[in-house]
């Protein structure tokens, strides 16, 4: 199983539907994270059921009151969702300062009495989407002692603590003491692992590390985020061991969805080239792009010297 992680402005739902119908390999999707009580404006139109076309798609909330998150989890459930994920994982100084995402590790007590109430009242089910602490590794026990008492959907680790935003490396070897330490505790629970995912050759290295570190079950469920924005075939090669036939033509169909998407979605030109932008810090990494058109790339200012720029690409 692979899921493609939910990255803030990147995998919107124009990202998804393009990504899925010219690439494929992705059996999961996730929104990224919604905060507000009353869905409305962009986190609407991002989960409204009519605006995606994957099969399967997981809305994802950052919120750290049960209340909020059950009414959420209300206006998800009228909108035919059956499953809710919980952000417990996001690094970002302004959401932990809050006690929220990777924050909430912090806070152990409010952490079990949140949990305690959205699992006593959540009208859908409830998967998490974690790391391993806020500032040490050391702290992966007590938020698993937490998490083995409710039925979790599904648990996604991304092994790393807040502290260490996406420096060095995921720590496999915690990853499969924490599977180890919860499979028999949560035998419902799907466990997912998250991080570092570039390319086949990667997640065979980590699958082994992970198998080496003692873990009980082999590594079968997996999210990626930034190896897919970078590579958008990359779920289709792992599935497949081959590339998809006609990647040029494929990239550009994708490519043309993303931008006519982006120019019906939203208000302002710059918007739209901004958005196309922050794609091309990871498509350039994927896709080997020279420095010179990333340059390039990132000085349009506008769609027409955008496309310019798009065709010094070479695929
Ligand atoms: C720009 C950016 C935005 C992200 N937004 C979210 C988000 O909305 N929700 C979430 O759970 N994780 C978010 N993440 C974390 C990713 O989902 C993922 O856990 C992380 O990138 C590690 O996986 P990877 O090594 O495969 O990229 C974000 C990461 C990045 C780089």
């Amino acid at each position: 199983m692979i899921s493609l992680a939910p990255m803030e402005g990147i995998t919107t739902y124009v990202y998804r539907n393009a990504i899925n119908r010219h690439f494929g390999g992705i059996d999961k999707f996730y929104t990224p994270f919604l905060t507000a009580s009353h869905l409305k404006g962009r986190e609407l139109r991002d989960t409204l059921p009519d605006n995606n076309e994957v099969d399967t798609l997981i809305p994802q909330v950052l919120v750290n009151d049960s209340d909020l998150f059950i009414t959420i989890a209300k206006q998800l459930e009228d909108l035919g969702y059956t499953e809710v994920n919980l952000n417990l994982g996001c690094p970002s100084g302004t959401v932990t300062s809050k006690g929220r995402g990777a924050g909430f590790l912090d806070h152990t007590d409010q952490l079990d009495r949140f949990l305690d109430e959205i699992f006593n009242s959540s009208p859908i089910s409830i998967s998490i989407k974690t790391r391993i602490g806020m500032e040490f590794i050391s702290e992966w026990e007590d938020i698993a002692d937490i998490y083995s008492k409710y039925p979790v959907k599904e648990l996604i680790i991304h092994p790393r603590v807040g502290k260490e935003v996406y420096k060095g490396s995921a720590h496999t070897d915690i990853y499969a003491e924490m599977i180890s330490y919860l499979k028999d505790k949560m035998p419902e629970t799907v466990f997912t692992y998250n991080g570092d995912i570039i390319s086949p050759e990667s997640l065979q290295k980590i699958k082994e590390n992970i198998k080496a570190s003692g873990a009980p079950i082999d590594t079968e469920n997996i999210m990626i985020g930034r190896g897919l924005i970078a590579d958008p075939s990359l779920a289709a090669l792992i599935k497949t061991g081959k590339n998809p036939d006609n990647f040029r033509k494929r990239f550009i169909a994708f490519h043309d969805e993303l931008l006519t998407g982006y120019e019906k979605e939203m208000n302002y030109e710059d918007q739209v080239v901004k958005k196309m932008k922050e794609l091309w810090v990871y498509l350039a990494k994927g896709l080997s792009v020279p420095d010179k058109t990333l340059k390039a790339i990132l000085k349009s200012d506008s769609i027409v010297s955008y496309r310019n720029n798009f065709q010094m690409v070479r695929l």
